[in-house]
């Protein structure tokens, strides 16, 4: 079988098929996915109908079981997690607000794989915003400004006792843990050198950046907020439509991502494991 890679057309992201990743794959074509995933940026693999195991195989193919640090996993499988909402489910949309996994991390992950298990007939695509060229697009003054800033992260706005999913998110399917360590902060470089492609991307997100180090809040915020405006225009963003059985895989450190409603009365369910950066 040979590797098929449609590009979308939008600004990021490839549809792979004519591989079976039910199986081991050999290394040229780990190779020749992690290649076009770098490319792309995000990869989608249609019809796959994989099980847990197949899918904790891949994922160590692009590298270490990164920390997904407040998710409960599946049994059994202590790095794959559940995106669920249930039909009925009244709680907001998870992860509705544009983020790259985990960013308050020292060391984010590089990627992200989910896979499609339950798949709504409407809505509950994934959004994806393309941060080498939200970089690229700005201007010159906002470039100088912001080249050698750090962006202060925090997972508190989400999973912080008082966070969105926090002690007051009841009735919440998907099991996620709220903790005072999301208070905890980490810098990391607003223009972001790629580790892999060298290419720099915008790193800040309205998920998970509470500040510019060493900028007052008063002189952070307005700066912050047009980057939240700026990296999610419609010219950046490519807009994913998922079928059951697909698996798809983001890169975190130039794209950024946001979950979508639309499916009330649908449950959706999805499995999910962050990967870690490689050390070789
Ligand atoms: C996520 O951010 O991992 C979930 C994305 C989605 O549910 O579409």
């Amino acid at each position: 079988m040979s590797m098929r890679v449609t590009p979308q057309e939008a600004p990021c992201g490839a549809l792979i098929e004519g591989v079976d990743l039910r199986r081991p794959l050999a290394p040229e074509q780990v190779a020749a996915i992690r290649a076009q995933w770098l490319q792309h940026q995000v990869v989608a693999f249609p019809d796959q109908q994989l099980q847990l195991e197949d899918l904790e195989r891949f994922a160590a193919t692009i590298g270490p079981f990164g920390v997904d640090p407040y998710f409960g996993s599946v049994p059994g499988h202590p790095h794959v997690a559940q995106v669920r909402r249930e039909a009925e489910e009244q709680t907001a949309i998870f992860a509705e607000t544009w983020h790259s996994d985990w960013s308050f991390l020292a060391s984010p992950p590089s990627a992200t794989v989910l896979y499609g298990d339950i798949i709504p007939p409407v809505g509950g695509d994934t959004l994806f915003a393309n941060q080498y060229a939200a970089w690229e697009a700005l201007s010159p003054s906002m470039k100088s400004l912001l080249k050698d800033k750090q962006g202060v992260h925090s997972a508190r706005r989400g999973y912080a006792r008082d966070g969105m999913y926090g002690e007051r998110d009841k009735g919440r399917s998907m099991a996620i843990r709220y903790s005072d360590s999301a208070m905890a902060t980490q810098l990391h470089p607003i223009m972001r050198a790629h580790p892999e492609t060298g290419r720099p991307a915008l790193f800040v997100s309205m998920g998970y950046t509470i500040g510019i180090d060493g900028m007052t809040e008063a002189e952070a915020t307005p700066i912050l907020l047009e980057l939240f405006a700026h990296q999610s225009q419609p010219e950046f963003v490519y807009r994913h439509r998922w079928s059951q059985g697909m698996l798809v895989m983001w890169d975190n450190r130039c794209v950024l991502h946001a979950a979508t409603g639309g499916y009330q009365g649908h449950k959706r369910l999805l499995h999910r494991i962050t990967v870690a950066e490689r050390t070789t």
